[in-house]
């Protein structure tokens, strides 16, 4: 008020010099004043309202955690899984898969009791592709390889390349392989593979009929052939006839993974993908027959790896996940069931390296895709000049 009075005494008094003077200095302090308390009084509201919204920001954080937990935790209860809400840090190497599967049907019915059996039976089978003996090594893996009758070649250029490991499933190899087929359309190419069969027994064969979108068959036959037959291979690997496999690498690979491999599939894999609507697409899904708008990942079927805890405990959950004719996504529907994971390995890969004998000689490569017979030799053949 002191203030008030003066500047009002200094207009009145304008002519007066030195009582304007007055004015001023005292004008000048009233204003810093004045300013100071205004600065204090805003920084008080300022912290105050800080404070105020910091407080209801965490408890809108724990809302929505809250809410996200009760959310997650009724989705658990609802699959019957609660066992695994308290963290997949240490996932169970042996669930048990009837209690893992629920018995409610929805609209969008991911699981179901026993609505997928395997029930095809054994046109060409070897039994002693994974037998032992006393002084024989250990199986570190079996190789299972997809192909089709006519592609015989393949198979032949195969055996004399990258196969030449498995030393004809002899056994002193720690390495044993199959290939693997279904009916033919034509059933006169089942003549040239039975005397295919008859010279190198390492052929498979199963009932159901060879078709691209029947490879989800082929896989549950090579995930119940491993399992049943072969159950002491450490671990699995599946590919194609068209890869080029460096087996050192793979079991090098293998060996460094071998924990993770327990509860994990390995390869070229993609932790996210949704399904492709396009039906010109060679991936093509209808919402019929994938109503979700995401996959759970897969890896890519050219070529992976896993344990033979994970194949046998994927063939085995298999009966209770619904068909799905992407082979490399049915199996990730599998593998997420069972609360394992996918895991990308460098060195995979879904398409073709150079055709560079260096890289096919080389410490880091695992597979190349698309390879064909002549190249194969080639490569396999190929020197390295720079290895010497
Ligand atoms: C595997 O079989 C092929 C053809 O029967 C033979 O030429 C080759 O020597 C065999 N390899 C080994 C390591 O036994
Ligand atoms: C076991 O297999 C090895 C390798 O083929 C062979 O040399 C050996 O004689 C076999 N031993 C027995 C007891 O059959
Ligand atoms: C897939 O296999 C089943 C069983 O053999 C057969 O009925 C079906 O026709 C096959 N699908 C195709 C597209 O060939």
């Amino acid at each position: 008020m002191p203030c008030l009075t003066a500047c009002s005494v200094s207009v009145m008094t304008d002519h007066d010099k030195k009582s304007g003077r007055v004015c001023t200095t005292k004008g000048l302090l009233c204003a810093f004043v004045g300013l100071c308390v205004v600065m204090f009084a805003s920084v008080f509201v300022y912290w105050y309202q800080v404070n105020e919204i910091f407080t209801l920001s965490v408890q809108l954080t724990d809302n929505v955690k809250e809410f996200y937990e009760k959310d997650a935790k009724a989705l658990l209860r609802v699959l019957k899984l609660s066992e695994l809400s308290n963290g997949e840090v240490t996932p169970d190497l042996t669930p048990d898969v009837s209690r893992l599967v629920s018995t409610d049907i929805s609209d969008r019915p991911d699981n179901c009791k026993t609505c997928f059996n395997h029930n095809f039976n054994y046109v060409l089978d070897n039994d002693q592709i994974c037998d032992r003996n006393d002084t024989s090594p250990e199986i570190d893996v079996v190789i299972l390889i997809f192909t089709v009758h006519k592609n015989r070649l393949q198979r032949e250029t195969i055996r004399n390349t990258w196969l030449t490991y498995a030393k004809n499933n002899s056994l002193d190899s720690n390495i044993r392989y199959a290939f693997l087929l279904g009916a033919p359309a034509n059933p006169e190419m089942d003549e040239q593979v039975r005397e295919e069969f008859k010279v190198f027994r390492d052929i498979l064969q199963e009932d159901f009929k060879d078709a691209y979108s029947n490879l989800t068959y082929k896989t549950m036959m090579a995930y119940k052939w491993a399992s049943t037959k072969c159950k002491h291979a450490k671990f699995v690997m599946k590919t194609d006839d068209d890869m080029y496999v460096n087996i050192p690498n793979i079991l090098k690979t293998l060996n460094t993974n071998k924990d993770k491999l327990q509860t994990h599939v390995g390869g070229v894999c993609h932790q996210t993908a949704k399904p492709i609507r396009d039906s010109r697409s060679k991936w093509y899904a209808s919402k019929k027959s994938f109503p979700g708008s995401d996959y759970p990942g897969f890896c890519s079927g050219t070529g992976y790896v896993t344990s033979m805890n994970v194949a046998t405990k994927v063939f085995e959950m298999s009966k209770h996940v619904p068909f799905f004719h992407l082979e490399d996504v049915y199996v990730s529907l599998c593998i997420k069931k069972l609360g394992y994971s996918l895991l990308a390995i460098p060195g995979f890969n879904g398409g073709r390296f150079a055709a560079d004998p260096c890289i096919y000689h080389g410490s880091t490569m695992m597979t190349s895709h698309e390879v064909p017979p002549d190249m194969m030799k080639k490569l396999w053949f190929g020197k390295c000049k720079k290895l010497g």
